[in-house]
C-alpha cells in the first residue's frame, strides 16, 4: 500500500504554473480517433490517465508519441491504422473517461465494442445518456458480457435532448455527429469549458460545429475531417486546489497559467469566506490574512460550483468560523473524504447529500485513506495546516498511487519552487515515496 509523508504548517507564498487540463486533453485525444490525419495537441498533463488513454489508442492500432518535457508539450496521435475498435475491460476499469471512445470509434469504424466502465468511488456513474444518445443517430447497439456493441454503416444527424447534464455524454455525442449523415441538434448539454475546448479543436479538424459552450449544439455533419493542432485549456480544477491551498494556509500565492473566466463561481465562494482573490489575465492571485468565515455551497453544472472542487471546499470549510452546509448535487457518493477529515479533527456530520461542516476546528495529523482524486487533494491540503505529520494512504482498489503521486509531486514541486522564491525552506511540504 503507498502512502505519503506530509509536514504542513507554512502559509504558501509565491508563483504556481498550472498545467494543461486533464478532462478537457483526454476527450480531445479521442478526437484522434475521428481522422486518419496526425493530430498535434499541446500543453497535455503529465498525469496517469494520459497514459492510459495512450495504452488504449495504441491498443487499437493508433502511434501516440506523448510530448511531455519537449516545448509545450506536444504530443502527436495518428489513428491511420486503426485495426482494432475495442476498449478492453481492463482499461477502462483504471479509467472511467475511456468510454469516450465509443462516439468516435462508431462515427469513423462503423463498430466499435467498449467495456461498460462499472461502478466508482463517487457514484454510479452509467453511460445509460451516451448509448441512448448513439441509438438517436441510428447506431444498432446490444450489450453482452460486460461489453457494449455498437455498429451503424454511417451514423445519421438526429435530436438529442439529454435527461441530465453530462460532459462527457455530450463530448462523446458531439464528436459522434461530426461524422453524421446531416445536422444534429443537441439541447440541454454540457456547458462545461473543456467541451467548448473540444469543440474548437473538432473545429479546427473541419467539423461544424456551434453553440459548444451553451445547452444547445448543432452539428452539421461532414464526410471527411483532417489533421490539425490544438492548445488544451488550463486545468481549472488544479487551478481552485491551489488557490484553495493558498487561502487555506494563510498564504499570499499566485495561480499562473490558468483561466480565472473558468473559476469563477469558486473565486465568488472564496470572497464571500473573506479571501481577498485578484485576477490579472491569465493569473489569480489569493490573499488569505484574515480569519475565514463559514459560507454554504452547493455543487452544480458548469458554471455553477464545480462538483471535482467540493471535497477541496469541505476542508476549507473545516477552518471557517462557523457552520458551512455542503450540499452534493451531482455525485451521490462524493462525501469519502468526510469522515478521513473527521478522523483529523473537523467537525462534520454527512446527512444524505449534505455535510454539515462546524469550523473553526484545528486539524491533527492521521493516517487516512484517498478515495479518488479530489478527496485525495482535498487530504493533502488539510495535511498543509494540520500539526505533526500526515500520511495519507490510497486505497489499493481505487487510485492508483501514480495519480496521487503525480498530484503530490506536482504540489510539492510547486512548493518547493515557491519554498525557494520566497526564501522558506523547503521543508513545508516532504514527500516521501513508500517504501517498496
Ligand atoms: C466529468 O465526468 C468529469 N470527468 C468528472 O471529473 C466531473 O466530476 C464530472 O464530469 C462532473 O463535472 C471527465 O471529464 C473525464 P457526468 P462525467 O456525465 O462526464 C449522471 C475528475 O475528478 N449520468 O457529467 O462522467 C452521472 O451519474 C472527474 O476529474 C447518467 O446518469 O460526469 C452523474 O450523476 C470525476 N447517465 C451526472 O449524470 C449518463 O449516461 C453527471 O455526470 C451519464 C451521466
Amino acid at each position: 500500500m503507498d502512502k505519503f509523508v506530509i509536514r504542513g504548517g507554512n502559509p504558501l507564498v509565491g508563483t504556481i504554473r498550472v498545467g494543461g487540463a486533464k478532462n478537457a486533453a483526454l476527450p480531445a485525444m479521442a478526437a484522434s480517433i475521428l481522422t486518419e490525419e496526425p493530430v498535434i495537441l499541446e500543453n497535455i498533463p503529465d498525469v496517469r490517465d494520459i497514459q492510459t488513454e495512450r495504452s488504449l489508442l495504441v491498443s487499437m492500432g493508433a502511434e501516440v508519441e506523448l510530448g511531455y518535457g519537449r516545448a509545450s508539450h506536444r504530443t502527436t496521435l495518428c489513428c491511420r491504422n486503426l485495426v482494432n475498435p475495442e476498449a478492453a475491460y481492463e482499461l477502462v476499469k483504471t479509467m472511467r473517461a475511456s468510454t469516450l471512445v465509443l462516439g468516435p470509434l462508431v462515427a469513423r469504424m462503423g463498430r466499435a465494442r467498449v467495456s461498460l466502465p462499472g461502478g466508482c468511488a463517487i457514484g454510479a456513474r452509467p453511460i445509460d445518456l451516451h448509448i441512448k444518445g448513439l441509438e438517436k443517430l441510428g447506431a444498432q447497439i446490444t450489450q453482452e458480457h460486460g461489453y457494449i456493441e455498437a455498429s451503424a454503416d454511417r451514423l445519421r444527424g438526429g435530436h438529442i435532448t439529454f435527461d441530465k447534464i453530462t460532459v462527457t455524454g455530450t463530448e462523446d455525442l458531439m464528436m459522434a455527429a461530426t461524422l453524421a449523415e446531416g445536422e444534429t441538434l443537441m439541447e440541454n448539454c454540457a456547458r462545461e469549458p473543456e467541451v467548448a475546448d473540444l469543440a474548437a479543436l473538432l473545429n479546427k479538424m473541419g467539423a461544424r460545429i456551434e453553440g459548444a459552450g451553451t445547452s444547445t449544439i448543432r452539428i452539421h455533419g461532414v464526410e471527411k475531417l483532417h489533421g490539425a493542432r490544438h492548445r488544451i485549456i488550463p486545468d481549472r480544477i488544479e487551478a481552485g486546489t491551489f488557490v484553495i491551498a493558498g487561502a487555506l494556509t494563510g498564504g499570499d500565492l499566485i495561480v499562473a497559467n490558468c483561466d480565472p473566466l473558468h473559476l469563477g463561481a469558486l473565486l465568488e465562494k472564496l470572497q464571500e469566506c473573506g479571501v481577498k482573490v485578484r485576477t490579472n489575465g491569465e493569473s489569480v492571485r489569493v490573499i488569505a490574512d484574515s480569519q475565514l468565515r463559514a459560507a454554504d455551497v452547493s455543487t452544480e453544472e458548469y458554471p455553477g460550483f464545480p462538483t471535482d472542487m467540493q471535497a477541496q471546499y469541505m476542508t476549507l470549510a473545516t477552518q471557517a468560523e462557523g457552520t458551512s452546509v455542503v450540499t452534493e448535487n451531482i455525485f451521490e457518493n462524493r462525501f469519502m473524504h468526510a469522515q478521513e477529515l473527521v478522523r483529523m479533527g473537523a467537525n462534520i456530520k454527512v446527512e444524505g447529500s449534505r455535510a454539515v461542516v462546524r469550523g473553526k476546528t484545528p486539524l491533527s495529523s492521521a493516517a487516512v485513506q484517498c478515495s479518488d482524486l479530489r478527496a485525495s487533494a482535498s487530504l493533502v491540503i488539510a495535511a498543509l495546516v494540520a500539526d505533526g505529520v500526515l500520511s495519507p494512504m490510497a486505497k489499493p482498489f481505487s487510485i492508483a498511487s501514480t495519480t496521487l503521486i503525480a498530484a503530490m509531486s506536482v504540489l510539492k514541486k510547486n512548493c518547493v519552487a515557491l519554498a525557494r522564491r520566497s526564501g522558506a525552506s523547503a521543508k513545508c511540504f516532504r514527500v516521501e515515496p513508500p517504501h517498496r
